[in-house]
């Protein structure tokens, strides 16, 4: 269980680290994961889809299928001018999403579990569900910048109910892309904007929600989770929160997975429906 003070932290400031939730013997096996997934890739079938927060719209359906697959994201700067690929396919993804939790046995195991149904519950989640979970690289040198934005953009419910579980696979610094947020921003930044399907069910755009838009904090104002593999990190579906691009020569791997409320309201227009032709048949945590 959650501490008083733990949930109270949770509440005022957007985001609370939990050290040693994962063991070094499950540190070990999803590394051990992560690297059978990158060699698994097949590069002559891949479309070569990239993963990018600058624009978050895809007009490509190999997203939007991700929700009930397991699927691999290049990073932007993995290819050169030519559009050829500058890297070895280990060393050149973005992030593997969206469907681990269900499809792969490792990752299962670390988040459909009591201790994580018991953290949702502490934080208000009666009824807590599993949405998406993604393998995160920060590859070294070309990692890319995540800008700032709130969960609730990408997973909206009503009420808000997203609750992001983010663990540290590989040690995060001030040089390899740490996660960073503005303490508080989640009870004053309201969720302007949200990410939809196209009618056509084919890409995503994003939607004004018509309430009040925020402006960019400065830098000053975000505070960097610099925290050992091991660490979870849970975040508010309204933080604001970011990470920079990783120019070390170090990777950060990270593992998240989202849950909702299922007793809140599940938006049809999400881009993210399991299966993915639509439905919420989620994963019950
Ligand atoms: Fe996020």
């Amino acid at each position: 269980m959650l501490s008083k003070h733990q949930i109270e932290q949770f509440h005022q400031q957007g985001c609370l680290v939990l050290e040693n939730e994962l063991s070094g013997e499950q540190i070990t096996e999803i590394l051990a994961e992560c690297k059978s997934l990158l060699e698994s890739l097949d590069l002559e079938s891949h479309p070569k889809t990239t993963f990018s927060t600058k624009g978050a719209q895809t007009n490509d359906q190999y997203f939007i299928e991700s929700s009930d697959q397991v699927r691999f994201f290049f990073e932007e700067d993995a290819f050169d001018a030519q559009g050829i690929l500058n890297k070895p396919k280990a060393l050149a993804i973005n992030k593997i999403g969206h469907y681990l939790h269900q499809l792969n046995p490792i990752f299962h195991s670390v988040t459909v579990t009591a201790r994580n149904h018991e953290i949702a519950q502490d934080l208000g989640i009666k009824q807590p569900q599993v949405l998406q979970s993604m393998v995160i690289f920060k590859q070294p040198h070309i990692g890319g910048q995540v800008s700032t934005h709130q969960d609730a953009t990408f997973l909206y419910t009503s009420p808000q109910s997203a609750l992001g579980f983010w663990y540290a696979i590989q040690d995060c610094d001030k040089t390899n892309g740490a996660l960073e947020y503005v303490p508080g921003s989640h009870r004053t930044s309201a969720v302007y904007k949200r990410m939809v399907r196209t009618p056509d069910q084919k890409s995503t755009v994003f939607e004004p929600t018509g309430l009040d838009e925020w402006s960019e904090p400065n830098d000053d104002e975000f505070e960097q989770i610099c925290c050992k593999a091991g660490s979870l990190v849970l975040i508010h579906n309204s933080v604001l929160h970011r990470s920079a691009h990783n120019g070390s020569a170090k990777s950060r791997y990270a593992y998240a997975f989202h849950a909702i409320d299922k007793t809140a309201h599940y938006d049809e227009r999400n881009w993210l429906q399991i299966p993915s032709s639509g439905g919420t048949e989620f994963t019950d945590l």
